[in-house]
């Protein structure tokens, strides 16, 4: 695993904008053999897809031959609802870039079939030829996608609970009452996201410091189902300095010195 510390939140997205341009152009993707990119919602990769889009805007980068599928949707809010993470996608990055509609994949949290909806995007990913470079957040309790403490490591896109802790964090986008937070989303599994040649977490604030050092430190358990990356052959994760905190000493320096030279 590649730990990449950056100084602050800015940094870090500018990191992680510039390795994406970089895979995208050095796949030098076409209409038969395009990019297949996972992509995340949540406020960590705000930044990112900012960055992202201005350089498709000065021409740096393009889309037109990119795939992307990404990692969630709550069940039972309108597509159109400012808080489904449709609306988040268009309003965040693709209604800024040069990614054709028909590229675009995002579950259906109203399909009326949910389990054959689930089934369907896990063949969709399988028939785009796999996800080249699969990005995420994390939640506070390590959670990647919506898989929640106690998700199997091996498991698939599904429907799933969000804990009451998920539901008060993500309520600062439904008014502050974790109530109105949907209380199911569906969701790729971590075996999905660990069948992605590349995974590339993004991991900032004090907020995300424990979990960040579960991912890093601790063993691989079901508990912090971020932790699984430590099984992956090309697996990163970019953080700032506040998500250090509770790494120790030597490990923040460990990363810090093996990084310094990399290309
Ligand atoms: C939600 C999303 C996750 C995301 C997490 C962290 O639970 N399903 O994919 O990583 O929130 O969100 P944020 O980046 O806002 O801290």
């Amino acid at each position: 695993m590649r730990v990449i510390i950056e100084p602050n939140y800015e940094a870090l997205s500018k990191w992680a904008a510039n390795y994406v341009v970089n895979k995208i152009n050095a796949a030098k993707p076409t209409a038969e053999k395009p990019f297949v990119l996972g992509l995340p919602t949540g406020s960590s990769p705000i930044g990112m897809y900012r960055e992202l889009v201005k350089a498709n805007k000065e021409g740096r980068v393009s889309f037109k031959h990119v795939l992307t599928f990404n990692m969630d949707e709550y069940v039972n809010l309108p597509e159109d609802h400012p808080e489904s993470y449709h609306s988040f996608m268009a309003k965040n990055l693709f209604d800024h870039i040069d990614c054709p509609k028909e590229n675009i994949h995002i579950l259906n949290g109203n399909a009326t079939d949910l389990e054959a909806e689930c089934a369907h995007y896990e063949a969709m990913i399988k028939e785009a030829g796999g996800i080249d470079l699969f990005i995420g957040g994390i939640g506070p309790d390590g959670h990647i996608a919506f898989n929640e403490p106690g998700s199997s490591l091996t498991s698939r896109t599904r429907q799933k609970t969000l804990t009451t802790d998920t539901r008060i964090a993500n309520s600062r986008f439904f008014g502050g009452d974790p109530n109105n937070v949907p209380a199911h989303a569906l969701t790729v599994g971590v075996g999905t996201v660990m069948d992605a040649r590349e995974v590339l977490i993004l991991c900032n604030g004090h907020g995300k410091s424990r979990a960040l050092q579960a991912a890093i430190e601790g063993p691989v358990t079901q508990m912090w189902t971020i932790s699984v990356l430590q099984l992956h052959q090309h697996g990163i994760i970019v953080c700032d300095e506040d998500a250090c905190e509770d790494i120790k000493h030597g490990t923040y320096k460990y990363f810090k010195d093996i990084e310094k030279d990399q290309i």
